[in-house]
């Protein structure tokens, strides 16, 4: 379901159905006027497009309770975008969470999120984030590795209480994504691996645990994966060692969680994903490797979060010198940058940009577009087409709602730009705009 523009609409073509062009040239997102808002509120201007995060949210719950054994459920992987906002719109869609750290977890707590729906990840969780979590109530720690699994029991025996676990496993999948951004591989920081027997050693340790509750298997292969194909190999090896533990320790695994990575669409050569498709040939595909390993069919956790909010985001910018460098290339330098998006100067990663005030004229100007940081590499891509820009133009990057925000920073003091939510073409703030003070508040 590409794009639909208005007739009027230039290249480049536009991505989802949530960006288009006004009868006046100006670009739509969720129905709102991007000129209008970049005059109410400033630039750089992050937008989100709620009734798109819910609806990504309802994909998955709907998909996995048709396909998927019962009480299986999509956990927001909330490193994806986190501010209080989106834990009270995915808790509204009955969603779980994931959470890396005591400030996501503190985040979602300030946001009355049920944090006993909380998974917490993390291949180095100090002994102060172990207390913090329990303090919080946090549901379920999956557990990386040995020293963390002591601890954990160390803390809950204090407590007197029992910890409710999963372990994370590396099933030795590659799955061709970004290497970056590639988990499941056998050398990895993350996990124990099923290959060197690390794996059912941390299992057999786990249920030994006078106050640990095994409740079963974490995996996580990467991020941005287009295919089915990557997630049902890693359901059938997951499947496969969950019946060499049930052989070799008599455990039976209950839940199996299968992380997240279906991919998005950030530019037209990016294929459509499926995710209902993906989740009933997951289905079909873990109910066959059960049956022929005599496993009782676990309940499955997923955890989206670029599929959940990347395509609800864009972020405008204000176009500032436009450099015309002959025999070389042109570049067009905005309000923002690496600080607010690194993700093409870590990652390559391509985007689709638009004029936003005159998104009805030809995109026939080559440019690479730079950030405002003194830094060379400080880019948003290179080799884009937008129309002819000039100072005080108007530039949207679509598909910004992961990743970009939540690895913002203030490198070269510059202040995070706002998040402003829309729904119903109604815009209200998310997050407010960073200020000198906020800049200033730590240091004494
Ligand atoms: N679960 C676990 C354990 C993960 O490590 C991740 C992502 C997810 C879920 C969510 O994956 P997603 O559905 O968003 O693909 N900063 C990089 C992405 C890093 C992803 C790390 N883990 C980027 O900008 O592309």
């Amino acid at each position: 379901m590409p794009a639909c523009p208005s007739a009027r609409t230039a290249a480049p073509s536009i991505l989802h159905a949530n960006v288009t062009v006004g009868p006046d040239g100006h670009l739509l997102f969720a129905g709102a006027d991007t000129v209008e808002l970049a005059k109410r509120y400033g630039t750089p201007l992050m937008l989100l497009d709620e009734g798109r995060v819910r609806e990504r949210c309802r994909t998955y719950r709907e998909a996995m309770a048709d396909h998927l054994p019962e009480g299986s459920l999509p956990l927001y992987a909330s490193k994806a975008l986190s501010f209080r906002e989106i834990y009270r719109i995915v808790e509204d869609e009955g969603l779980g969470v994931d959470v890396v750290s005591p400030g996501e977890i503190a985040t979602a707590a300030s946001a009355g999120f049920p944090l006993e729906r909380a998974f917490f990840h993390g291949n180095n969780k100090t002994d102060a984030d172990i207390r913090y979590a329990m303090d919080e109530g946090v549901g379920t720690f999956v557990v990386d590795n040995l020293e963390e699994l002591r601890a954990v029991e160390a803390e809950a025996a204090r407590r007197g209480r029992t910890q409710r676990i999963l372990l994370r496993i590396t099933p030795g999948i590659d799955p061709h994504t970004h290497v970056k951004i590639t988990t499941g591989t056998v050398d990895s920081k993350f996990g124990s691996a099923i290959e060197t027997g690390a794996a059912l050693a941390i299992a057999r340790e786990a249920i030994a645990q006078p106050h640990i509750e095994l409740c079963g298997f974490h995996c996580h292969v990467g991020s941005q994966i287009a295919s089915a194909e990557p997630f049902l190999e890693a359901a059938r090896i997951m499947v496969a060692f969950a019946a060499e533990v049930k052989d070799a320790l008599g455990f039976e695994t209950r839940e199996l969680n299968l992380g997240g990575g279906f991919g998005v669409r950030y530019t037209e050569a990016d294929p459509e994903v499926n995710i209902a498709a993906n989740i009933r040939e997951l289905g079909a595909c873990l109910a066959d490797a059960c049956a022929e390993a005599g496993l009782r069919p676990p309940q499955v956790f997923l955890e989206p979060g670029r599929s959940i909010v990347a395509d609800a985001g864009m972020t405008l910018y204000t176009v500032g010198s436009v450099k015309e460098i002959p025999g070389f290339r042109n570049y067009v330098s905005i309000d923002g940058g690496m600080t607010d998006n690194p993700r093409y100067t870590l990652y390559q990663s391509e985007y689709t940009v638009v004029l936003a005030n005159r998104a009805d004229e030809p995109a026939e100007f080559a440019c690479t577009v730079g950030g405002r940081c003194c830094e060379s590499g400080d880019l948003i891509g290179e080799g884009l087409a937008i129309a002819r820009p000039w100072r005080g133009d108007l530039l949207a990057v679509l598909v910004t709602g992961a990743y970009n925000y939540s690895m913002a920073s203030n490198y070269n003091r510059i202040c995070r730009p706002p998040i402003v939510i829309i729904r119903d073409g109604e815009a209200r703030l998310g997050v407010r705009r960073e200020t000198f003070d906020d800049l200033l508040a730590c240091d004494c």
